[in-house]
């Protein structure tokens, strides 16, 4: 049976969106920035660098989050803007979490 638009959750609808936009294969966020901001919001929890630091941290390292096979910049989109348990929910600007994303997967096989 077709569903219905409005029968979409909030997470349905976001993935859509970003699905959309990502259709072209672009990454739109500043790798750069992406690690500016980064060290400065995440760093505390998470070794953000491109080397490996392991356990210690709250979270793990942000080059793991990277290289596992199912990390994606839709998967990065979609839990940086849900809710979790363990981790603070950040209300991060639509710019910058694009920044984020484009780091974190630039540190993919590196
Ligand atoms: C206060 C500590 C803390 C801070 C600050 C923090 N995190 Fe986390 N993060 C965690 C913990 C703990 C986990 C693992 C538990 C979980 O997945 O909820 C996690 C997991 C993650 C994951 C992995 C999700 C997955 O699929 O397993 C990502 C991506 C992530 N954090 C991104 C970020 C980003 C980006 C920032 C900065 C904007 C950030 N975190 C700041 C504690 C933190």
């Amino acid at each position: 049976m077709a569903r219905n638009f409005k029968d979409l959750s909030e997470q349905e609808i976001l993935a859509l969106a970003i699905a959309l936009e990502e259709e072209d294969g672009r990454i739109y966020g500043d790798v750069a920035q992406g690690l500016r901001l980064a060290q400065a919001w995440c760093e505390e929890c998470h070794a953000v660098g491109a080397k490996t630091v392991g356990p210690g941290r709250a979270g793990p390292d942000f080059r793991d989050i990277a290289n596992r096979a199912k990390t994606t910049a839709l998967s990065l989109n979609v839990f940086l803007r849900s809710n979790h348990d363990n981790m603070p929910n950040f209300i991060i600007p639509r710019g910058e979490t694009d920044d984020i994303v484009a780091y974190i997967l630039s540190l993919k096989g590196r």
